[in-house]
């Protein structure tokens, strides 16, 4: 019998996946000052230890302002960098691929966290602060608070922290650098005509609009070891009823991205305006990656309910993704990649787990077996 194609090797560059399943940033929402601790070291190697082929530390800040939450992690100075390269070292040590992605949160930053409300702080509240975007445009209801427009040296300083924080990564022993294009934050909010109304270099035309994303990649290319893979998360698509321009501007920028050194994207939602239809349901996304995929040439991603073992298997199986992001599930169970091998029935499950647990739920299995 031929193994699952969920669970075979991904080469990228100089980095090869054990098998197709990633698990997506998550914020945990639990740092202080941007520096991690005990819970971020237990959260990501225990998942690691669950077999996943990469897991990707969540949207880390290139900048102070440029966190979700007060809570968010950082990486624009050396502290944050040592606490991160324990993580990944953890999460090395179980067999994954260590990731993360980079981020940078415009005017959706300076919120409360999720279980806080997930609204802006308010501005009398001494932890916020002035938020940062294209154009002076609020996101709209719950996230309100109105951006100041940068400037041309606020965009200057932002691609060099860009640049900083793949340094840093690189550093502490990251392998895959994720640059955060996605999900209303500060690039996704160049992008797009809805929230960037400049009228200089940075807005209007496509190109003025794609400048911002394509010169933080630009910037951290530079840096970026040329054999270790660079991505990046993209919304390509808003559902706003104006789906097929987007997603044909989207994969044009893909193929300028791919053509300015980006090795896979992870295809996502824009979630750059309140207002929008999205289609939720199973593996909803897989068609629209499968589409950039095959017309920017391009390895993809994606999440957003794949995790149903039937689906993450024919995703990668019929290509549409070449790997299967599983975020929520793995919060649920930290080894639902050796659940979804259980499932696929792989031939040696055990080597998805670490021996001190292989030995007694694979090898060593069986009523009055454990008796010591
Ligand atoms: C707690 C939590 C935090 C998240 N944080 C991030 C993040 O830091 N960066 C990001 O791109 N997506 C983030 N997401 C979205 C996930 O990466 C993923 O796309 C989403 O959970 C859908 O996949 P799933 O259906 O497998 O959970 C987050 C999701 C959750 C549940």
């Amino acid at each position: 019998m031929s193994a699952p194609a969920l669970f075979t090797p991904f080469t990228l560059k100089d980095v090869t996946l054990r098998n197709r399943i990633a698990v997506p940033p998550m914020c945990q929402y639990s740092a202080i000052d941007g520096v991690t601790n005990d819970w971020h070291q237990v959260h990501y190697p225990s998942i690691a230890r669950g077999g996943a082929g990469l897991v990707i530390v969540e949207a880390t800040a290139v900048a102070p302002e440029g966190r979700i939450t007060p809570n968010c992690t950082g990486i624009w100075n050396d502290t944050q960098a040592e606490g991160l390269a324990r993580i990944a070292a953890g999460i090395k040590a179980a067999g994954a691929v260590p990731g993360i992605q980079i981020a940078h949160a415009g005017r959706k930053a300076s919120a409360n966290r999720p279980w806080e409300g997930d609204d802006h702080i308010p501005d009398t509240d001494p932890r916020a602060w002035q938020t940062v975007a294209p154009s002076a445009i609020a996101y709209g209801p719950g996230l309100d608070k109105m951006p100041r427009a940068m400037t041309l040296a606020d965009i200057e300083q932002t691609k060099a922290d860009f640049a900083a924080a793949a340094r840093r990564a690189r550093d502490a022993g990251f392998e895959w650098l994720e640059l955060h294009f996605a999900h209303g934050y500060l690039a996704q909010s160049f992008f797009s005509a809805h929230s960037n109304q400049r009228e200089d270099q940075y807005g209007g035309s496509f190109d003025n609009r794609a400048r911002f994303l394509l010169e933080t990649l630009a910037a951290v290319r530079e840096v970026w070891p040329e054999n270790l893979p660079l991505t990046a998360r993209f919304g390509v698509i808003e559902y706003d009823g104006r789906d097929e321009e987007t997603l044909s501007e989207s994969i044009e920028l893909t193929r300028r991205m791919r053509d300015g050194g980006l090795d896979l994207l992870s295809v996502s939602v824009n979630f750059n305006i309140p207002d929008t239809k999205i289609p939720w349901g199973p593996a909803f996304l897989a068609p629209v990656a499968q589409r950039v995929r095959r017309e920017a040439g391009l390895p993809v991603a994606s999440a957003w309910g794949m995790d149903a073992t039937a689906d993450a298997e024919r995703v990668v199986a019929q290509e549409q993704l070449d790997l299967v992001m599983i975020g929520r599930a793995h919060l649920a169970n930290p080894h639902y990649t050796y659940r979804l091998a259980q499932e696929l029935k792989v031939d040696r499950p055990d080597w998805i787990l670490p021996p001190p647990y292989a030995h007694w739920l694979e090898r060593y299995k069986g009523p009055g077996k454990v008796a010591r």
